[in-house]
């Protein structure tokens, strides 16, 4: 498996791989890898020829105060484990070559950027939309795989691959779970023993949810409540948003009509930690 930071190479590489008939596969990342983000390289790795995974901690994509600095680093081990499922390389690239200084393009998604985490983290957006068409334009990959755990910037990533024709299909990968329901996510590793275990309450509180639903429930503000009621077990969590959504627009919805995502965010102390769950109507 090939490691490197040089976009010339990458790039080099991919087309090398393009030109003799192999499909590419891109699993875009921050690194810090677990479970979640090697399901990813696995499904990349069934639909594709050769998988490329990046790891760059985008500074853009970080509000002031957020956890840039202190963002979990595990280069060594993240390769062994993709080298391990078949990727075919890793690109690293550094910051300032990302971003030299004559840099001046960002990349705005309107619409669908707006509420949830485009509310609760301003520019957020503007700063992943960026970093992936960066990607995309480096790799030229034919297909890119997104978890659905970040519900939003899945629905950012797509709406930007079919307003900018850029011809990458986009896969969405399911959420993966810890055996007591928390979603996987690098910033766990912030959590202590005790906030740790309060934190599976999310899961359950979707899933709570989720089952009111299925008992024929259609008002979205009740399902809403129930999270928030389940919740209230706990001492150190605090729900930042608890909405309704359309899966590809996130527009709100207050009544199920047809399938809806209960997107949430919930601080566990100080770590801000998103999860979701699909509800389907009954039929
Ligand atoms: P990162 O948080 O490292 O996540 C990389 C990918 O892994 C994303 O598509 C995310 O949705 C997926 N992922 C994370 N936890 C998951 C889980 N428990 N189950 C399934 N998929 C999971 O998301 C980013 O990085 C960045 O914003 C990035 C797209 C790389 C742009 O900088």
């Amino acid at each position: 498996m090939i490691v490197t930071g040089s976009e010339r190479r990458i790039s080099e590489l991919c087309s090398s791989w393009r030109k003799e008939g192999l499909t590419v596969g891109l699993v875009p990342t921050m690194g810090a890898l677990h479970e979640g983000h090697l399901s990813l390289v696995e499904i990349a790795a069934a639909s594709s020829d050769r998988v490329v995974v990046s790891i760059f901690i985008n500074p853009t994509q970080f509000g002031p105060g957020e956890d840039l600095e202190m963002y979990p680093r595990s280069i060594d081990d993240d390769c062994r484990a993709v080298e391990a499922l078949g990727a075919f390389a890793v690109f690293t690239p550094d910051v300032n070559t990302v971003y030299p200084d004559d840099f001046s393009t960002e990349v705005h998604v309107a619409g669908v950027s707006q509420g949830l985490c485009g509310t609760a983290r301003p520019g957020h957006f503007d700063g992943v939309a960026t970093i992936c068409t960066i990607l995309f334009g480096i790799v030229k990959p034919d297909l890119a795989v997104f978890g659905m755990k970040d519900a939003q910037q899945l629905a950012v990533i797509r709406r930007m691959v079919t307003d900018l024709r850029l011809e990458i299909e986009i896969v969405a990968a399911p959420i993966v779970r810890e055996p007591d329901g928390l979603a996987m996510s690098s910033r766990n590793k912030y959590l202590s023993a005790e906030l740790r275990e309060e934190a599976s309450l999310i899961h359950g509180g979707l899933f709570a949810a989720r089952q009111l639903a299925l008992t024929g429930e259609k008002d979205c503000s009740l399902l809403r409540k129930a999270f928030i009621d389940h919740l209230r077990k706990a001492h150190m969590l605090s729900v930042q948003y608890a909405e309704t959504v359309d899966p590809y627009t996130m527009l709100k919805i207050d009544k199920i009509e047809n399938r809806v995502l209960l997107a949430v965010a919930v601080f566990a102390g100080t770590t801000r930690l998103i999860d979701n769950i699909l509800i389907e109507p009954e039929v």
